[in-house]
């Protein structure tokens, strides 16, 4: 059994509790921390409600905690500018780590962080949980049976809104020092897929962001052009300011003997599967797609539960967990590459050194 704590317990928070809920066989809450305890305490009577009976302390400082309770694992779901420091002093503290996305906001942040975990021997992953939405499963199973032949292009769209009242809510989004724009935040999980599905080797990027329509610092609106090393090259769209609620967040694969295109709300849901082998494997369109599928209730998903246990078979096997944070950092790398070709006017060759802080004045004219 793991002993696990969360530290910061706002919005996404709930999801780490249903983490270690739905994997109680596991893991068992022991801590929780925010320095607004009343989030903390919130925390506790979520877990408390579903797994009873349970010891649960509530801590406003995360080191008092760490010194106290001594958690096998640290789940952190802090602003994303704060993830660095506490990620380092948990692995430090001898702690496995599960991290909220972006693990950080420079590829240096990402980097030591990555050290730190190889220097402590601790796992650490980065909550990409997109990864293990269903139809996101079923697409990387047919990818590994070489069923696309050669990969072509793909694409991923992220057509959302995030309006006045989500940035007012909590005043370090949107800034350069806490969050980056909607490519760091919202946009961060397509385009991990996709450069996951397109062969996690991105070898230049050029791009054009905006800030079109919101009050805050980063970008809004982003679009990129991603080549890989085998050749193949990602499209990316994604926009905060789509009219008057989310659209969609759409994934699609192109290969030489394959299309595959996963839509809904956030990658839920399977609107195209072509293959050429696809009547001796017997996974026609039509057999395949289920037109009463639903959008779950948010665009977070389901995938955190997944997520955790994987987490935890990483930890019983030794292997590294599917979203390391070696892994974890292929897409920041890519925003951050597409933030220094904005910045610049030029096409960006990885890899690449650059912070959002380079970013601080961007838009201000
Ligand atoms: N995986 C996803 O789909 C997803 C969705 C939303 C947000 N996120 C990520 O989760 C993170 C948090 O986002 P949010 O929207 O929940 O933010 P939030 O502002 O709602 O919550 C952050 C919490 O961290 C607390 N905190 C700050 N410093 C702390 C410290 N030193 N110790 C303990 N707690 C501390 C704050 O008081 C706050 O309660 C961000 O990195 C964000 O990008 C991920």
């Amino acid at each position: 059994m793991y002993t696990t704590a969360l530290i910061g317990c706002g919005r996404i928070s709930f999801k780490h509790i249903e983490g270690v809920v739905s994997n109680s066989d596991t893991m068992r809450l022991i801590a929780v921390c925010d320095p607004v305890l009343d989030r903390a305490r919130e925390k506790r009577e979520e877990y408390q409600k579903c797994c009873t009976p349970s010891d649960v302390s509530v801590y406003e400082d995360y080191r008092k905690m760490l010194a106290a309770c001594k958690p096998d694992i640290a789940t952190i779901a802090t602003e994303s500018g704060k993830h660095t420091p506490i990620i380092i002093d948990c692995l430090d503290a001898g702690c496995h780590v599960i991290c909220e996305k972006p693990m950080a906001l420079s590829t240096k942040d990402a980097d030591a962080m990555n050290e730190s975990a190889k220097r402590a021997g601790k796992k650490l992953a980065v909550c990409f949980q997109n990864r293990f939405n269903r139809p996101v499963q079923k697409l990387r199973a047919a990818l590994e049976a070489g069923r696309f032949g050669r990969i072509l292009h793909g694409m991923v769209q992220i057509r959302w809104n995030r309006n006045h009242t989500y940035y007012a809510e909590a005043p370090w989004r949107g800034t350069w020092a806490m969050d980056g724009g909607t490519l760091m935040n919202q946009c961060t999980h397509g385009i991990d897929l996709l450069q996951w599905m397109l062969g996690e080797e991105a070898v230049r990027v050029q791009a054009k962001t905006r800030r079109f329509l919101r009050s805050i610092e980063a970008e809004d609106f982003g679009a990129a052009i991603v080549e890989f090393k085998n050749g193949s090259v990602g499209i990316i769209e994604g926009s905060a300011d789509i009219y008057p609620t989310n659209l969609n967040e759409t994934l699609s694969i192109f290969g030489e003997k394959g299309s595959v295109v996963i839509g809904g709300l956030a990658v839920n849901k399977l609107e195209v599967w072509r293959f050429a082998d696809a009547d001796r494997i017997g996974d026609t369109e039509d057999r395949v797609l289920n037109p009463y599928e639903k959008d779950p209730p948010t665009v977070y998903g389901f995938g955190h539960d997944a997520l955790f246990k994987d987490f935890v078979e990483a930890l019983d096997t030794g292997r590294e967990p599917l979203v390391s944070g070696e892994k974890g950092k292929k897409a920041l790398e890519i925003i951050l590459a597409i933030y220094k070709s904005q910045k610049t006017g030029h096409a960006v060759d990885l890899p690449c050194d650059f912070s959002t802080m380079e970013m601080v004045g961007e838009f201000n004219t």
